[in-house]
């Protein structure tokens, strides 16, 4: 394991279960990861927080689980896909799963490349031959027929079989991490047979002490009684989301971030928080809701000085 591995030190401060991080060192050193691959090891912007999730997920894939994230928006299950790959190492492919996927896009098409046709491998066949984290991303949006291309990768035989080209072997390092929104419209189920070939890892909303942890990462100069009425907004949001008070649109952490974020290049608290949370309702008695609930807690005219210190 190379010893920059900045994850690791944080599943060790955070007390994750030592028998599973003695696992994750047990695969690096199996499996170490070619020079040239390197650079397809993510570097997330920030640890995914949340210690339970953690231990789940090590489990499923130290037992070669193909694993999957479900849950509503902005839970963080790309941030948590990023940072599996980047702790274990591995070089992650990320393949959309949006409905035009098809089976030349996934596992790859002959092209021509002016003389001869040669195969050009698509992002889950590199994946798999390279001994690569797979990041099969909204993986329920995908029409079934392109879905069942992965079908033999997926199970015991760990094969994929190309036509035109060959059988792919999938690599012992491989791994794949699916993630799948639900809860609002647009969204889809996944089929049967796919779903039966995952393990499902629901990502909880993040936890209260976690979120204050995450924004003193994300904006190091935010005031703490700012960051404790920005969490506690965030809760209030969530909880009339789960109430049926309001749809769940709001409750966007995403957005919350996102607000921050434009609050520090100096846009009033109002503005910023209308664009990037009450905005995104778009009924017009919600919106009245949404915004009543934030200037109750975050007065409109707040400007940069008063929330970063
Ligand atoms: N537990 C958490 N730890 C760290 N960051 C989190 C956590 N939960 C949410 N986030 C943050 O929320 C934002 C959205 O995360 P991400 O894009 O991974 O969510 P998602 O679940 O993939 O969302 P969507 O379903 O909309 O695609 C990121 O900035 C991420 O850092
Ligand atoms: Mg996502």
């Amino acid at each position: 394991m190379s010893e920059d591995n900045r994850i690791i030190q944080f599943l060790e401060n955070e007390s994750v279960d030592s028998a599973l991080l003695d696992g994750v060192r047990e695969y690096t050193e199996k499996y170490p990861v070619k020079e040239e691959l390197k650079e397809r090891i993510p570097r997330p912007d920030c640890p995914y927080y949340g210690k339970e999730v953690w231990e789940k997920a090590l489990s499923a894939i130290l037992t070669v689980k193909n694993l999957l994230l479900t849950g509503p928006r902005a839970t963080g299950k790309n941030i948590f896909a990023e940072n599996l790959a980047a702790l274990f190492e591995r070089p992650a492919w990320n393949i959309s799963f949006h409905v035009g996927a098809d089976a030349a896009y996934i596992l790859g098409t002959d092209t021509f490349d002016g003389e001869k046709v040669t195969f050009r491998p698509g992002p889950l066949t590199e994946a798999s031959e390279k001994g690569g984290f797979a990041v099969l991303d909204e993986v329920n949006m995908a029409k079934n027929e392109a879905l069942s291309v992965m079908h033999s990768g997926l199970d015991h035989r760990r094969i994929l079989d190309i036509p035109g080209y060959r059988k792919v072997d999938i690599d012992p390092a491989s791994r794949f991490i699916g993630t799948m929104n639900y809860g609002y419209a647009g969204t889809r189920e996944m089929n049967e047979a796919l779903c039966s070939r995952f393990v499902v890892l629901e990502m909880p909303v993040i936890a209260e002490g976690d979120m204050e942890r995450l924004l003193k990462t994300r904006f190091p100069g935010l005031k703490p009684q700012m960051a404790s009425q920005f969490s506690k907004l965030f809760y209030e949001l969530n909880n009339k989301a789960e109430n049926g008070e309001i749809s769940d649109r709001a409750p966007d952490l995403r957005g919350l971030l996102d607000a921050l974020d434009m609050m520090s290049m100096g846009t009033p608290s109002g503005a910023a928080l209308d664009m990037c949370i009450t905005n995104k309702t778009f009924d017009r008695y919600e919106r009245g809701l949404v915004r009543d609930v934030i200037r109750a807690r975050i007065p409109a005219d707040l400007k940069k000085e008063s929330i970063f210190g």
